[in-house]
C-alpha cells in the first residue's frame, strides 16, 4: 500500500509506524513531491532537512518567522540554508494584524492574555497560507516532546485542521517514535548543525519571549509557555493534538 489517503491514512499509520524516518520522508516524497513542505522551526527538526536532502528529492521547506524568533534561530535557518543549499521561504504574519493586536494589547499580551492569540496572528494564519498548494506537509513533532499532549502523534495522518473534506492535507510526523537521545545520535553521526541556543540549556524552542531553557531533569516542554496549563500548550500549528485529547477523555 503506497497511496496516502484521508480514508486510508489511519491503517499507513501503523505499516510505517516501525520504519525509519528517512524511510517514512522517502515513502512522503514518492507520493507527494514536489506538493510537499517540511515545515522547519529552526530546532532540532534540521534532521528531517538533513535526510530530505540525502534522498535528492524536489522539496519545499518554509519557517514560519513569528517576528519574535531569537537571533540564533535566525542565524541557524541562515547556516542550514547555505549548509543544504536549499531555498527556506519564510512566511510572516500579516502586518495589519500585528499592528491591531499589539496596538489594543501591547507586545507581551500572551503572558496575560494566553499565547493563543499571538500565535494564532503570528503562526497559525501565516501556517495557512503557507500550506496553500500543498497536499502534504512534513513535521518535526515527537510523542517524546509531551507526554500531555503528543504521546499519540502518528507516523502520518490526515490533517483535520488546515485541511478539509474538499482539500484533503497530509500531515507527516517522521520523527513521531524517535526519541531525543537517537535524534542527536543521528546529528552527532551526520555532522547535522544544530541551533548553538541548545549549548545553553534549550531543549524545545520555540519563540523568544515563550521560551525558556529547562534545568536537569525537567521536561523539555516546561521551557514553553510554563505560566500555563500543561495541556494546553499546543499554538495551533498542531491544535489536532489537542483535540484529540479532548476527544479522548
Ligand atoms: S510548537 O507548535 O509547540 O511551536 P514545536 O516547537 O514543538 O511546535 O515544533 C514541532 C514542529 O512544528 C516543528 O518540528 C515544525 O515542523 C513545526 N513548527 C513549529 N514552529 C514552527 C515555525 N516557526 N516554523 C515552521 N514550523 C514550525
Ligand atoms: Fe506569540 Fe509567543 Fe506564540 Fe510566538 S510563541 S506567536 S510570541 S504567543
Amino acid at each position: 500500500m503506497n497511496q496516502f489517503t484521508v480514508s486510508t491514512v489511519e491503517l499507513q499509520a501503523h505499516e510505517y509506524a516501525q520504519l525509519h524516518p528517512s524511510e517514512i520522508l522517502a515513502a512522503a516524497f514518492r507520493e507527494f513531491s514536489p506538493k510537499i513542505g517540511i515545515s522547519f522551526s529552526g530546532a532540532e527538526d534540521v534532521v528531517l532537512i538533513d535526510m530530505a536532502a540525502k534522498l535528492g528529492a524536489d522539496f519545499r521547506v518554509f519557517s514560519l518567522d513569528t517576528g519574535r524568533l531569537h537571533p540564533e534561530t535566525y542565524q541557524f535557518i541562515e547556516t542550514v540554508r547555505d549548509r543544504y543549499s536549499i531555498p527556506i521561504e519564510l512566511f510572516f504574519p500579516r502586518a495589519e494584524d500585528v499592528a491591531a493586536l499589539v496596538r489594543e494589547k501591547g507586545l507581551f499580551s500572551f503572558y496575560r492574555d494566553g499565547h493563543k492569540e499571538c500565535c494564532g496572528v503570528r503562526k497559525v494564519e501565516p501556517l495557512r497560507r503557507a500550506l496553500d498548494g500543498l497536499d502534504a506537509w512534513v513535521t518535526g513533532q515527537r510523542r517524546d516532546q509531551s507526554p500531555q499532549t503528543r504521546a499519540r502523534v502518528p507516523v502520518v495522518e490526515a490533517d483535520s485542521v488546515f485541511g478539509s473534506e474538499d482539500r484533503p492535507l497530509i500531515k507527516f510526523n517522521p520523527l513521531a517514535n524517535w526519541s531525543s537521545a537517537q535524534l542527536w545520535f543521528y546529528m552527532r553521526e551526520n555532522d547535522v548543525p544544530y541551533n548553538p541556543l541548545h549549548e545553553r540549556g534549550f531543549v524545545s524552542i520555540g519563540c523568544e519571549p515563550c521560551t525558556r531553557p529547562v534545568l536537569p531533569g525537567q521536561h523539555e516542554r516546561e521551557g514553553r509557555w510554563w505560566w500555563e496549563d500543561s495541556t494546553k500548550k499546543e499554538c495551533g500549528l498542531h491544535a489536532g493534538n489537542v483535540a484529540e485529547l479532548a476527544a479522548a477523555r
